[in-house]
């Protein structure tokens, strides 16, 4: 209802009470921008850890999550309808960040890898059935920050379609830095250490591309997004006033580049932000949010760029919800 100023849904999916609410944030009055699919997936039994992370094939309509615990599948994959397809295991620790690439001829999906065990501070390159093809890092090594291969904790991956790559590193190992690759692997440019000045990270947590050239990170711990030219490194500009009340989590564009949709963890909220074109990225601006239950815990969010659905993937709630753009 156009102009309500409270909007409270309920419902029961098995034993868990999912809320979504509205009625004391700056945007009452205003309509929701998404609605909850309560129907994905199908079977949310087959979330047995945490889910720290999801990545969307929109091509080939298809959804990967990250799970981490013990005795669990490590990447469980659905239909973006919400059927279970199947499950790999396969040299995968403790996911932390995923990423699906499709260039003309395959698709992969990359998994950034934070585990301490043999396979640990690690980017890696699966098949969509879970083969490794690539292996970035010193598997079971956490890196000095001398060494830009070297990882520790690698939080996050945006890969170009060229196949240049962007790493986010870390999630609170001993590199706070944001880093360019070429599609074979060699270092483009480096940027960031430890610290809250211009530049620099604390926890850069996510990061990702638009069309304009820039690389946006989330810099969590600085509370803030940080954004650079992705051809030199370049910092040009950042952004703290939507984030006094919890650091970005996620940072992924809506399909059609308008909006920035940023998880915040600690609050339970999705942030929508208004995506500058290009030129100056300005002052931040938020034009809606998804508030969610209590203990949620959004930690990353990929965005379907043909359908708009925005999955999240909620350590606390341990599980992956879909919100479907409501126009
Ligand atoms: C992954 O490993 C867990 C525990 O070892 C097991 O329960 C699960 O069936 C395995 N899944 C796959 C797809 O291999
Ligand atoms: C970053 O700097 C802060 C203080 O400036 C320090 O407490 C912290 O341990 C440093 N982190 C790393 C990874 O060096």
């Amino acid at each position: 209802m156009a102009g309500a100023l409270l909007a409270l849904l309920a419902l029961l999916w098995g034993s868990q009470v999912l809320i979504a609410f509205d009625y004391f944030s700056p945007w009452k009055g205003q309509q929701q921008m998404y609605k909850l699919d309560i129907g994905w997936p199908k079977i949310p039994e087959y979330f047995t850890g945490q889910t720290f992370c999801v990545a969307v094939d929109s091509l080939h309509g298809l959804v990967y999550v990250g799970q981490r615990g013990d005795n669990v599948p490590k990447v469980l994959v659905f239909s973006e309808e919400g059927y279970f397809l199947y499950s790999w295991n396969n040299t995968v620790e403790m996911p932390h960040g995923i990423f699906v690439l499709n260039t003309a001829t395959d698709s992969s999906v990359w998994i950034t890898d934070v585990g301490t065990g043999k396979y640990g501070h690690t980017v890696k390159q699966y098949s969509p059935s879970g083969k490794l093809m690539q292996i970035l890092g010193t598997p079971g090594n956490a890196g000095s920050s001398l060494i830009p291969l070297q990882f520790d904790q690698p939080a996050e991956i945006f890969v170009e379609e060229s196949g240049d790559i962007y790493v986010v590193d870390g999630d609170g190992g001993m590199n706070n830095r944001l880093l360019k690759l070429s599609n074979d692997y060699k270092e483009i440019w480096l940027t960031g250490t430890n610290g809250t000045g211009i530049g620099q990270f604390k926890i850069p947590h996510s990061v990702t591309v638009d069309p304009f050239g820039r690389v946006w990170v989330a810099d969590r711990d600085n509370k803030r997004i940080q954004v650079f030219d992705k051809v030199t490194g370049e910092w040009l500009g950042s952004w703290s006033s939507c984030f006094s009340e919890d650091g970005p989590y996620s940072v992924r564009f809506t399909g059609n580049y308008k909006y920035l949709i940023v998880a915040q963890l600690n609050i339970n909220r999705l942030a929508v932000l208004a995506a500058p074109p290009v030129g100056s990225i300005g002052d931040c601006v938020m034009v809606n949010a998804v508030q969610l239950a209590d203990e949620t815990k959004p930690h990353l969010v990929d965005v379907d760029m043909k359908s708009g659905a925005v999955y999240v993937a909620e350590i606390g709630a341990q599980q992956v919800q879909k919100y479907i753009p409501l126009s």
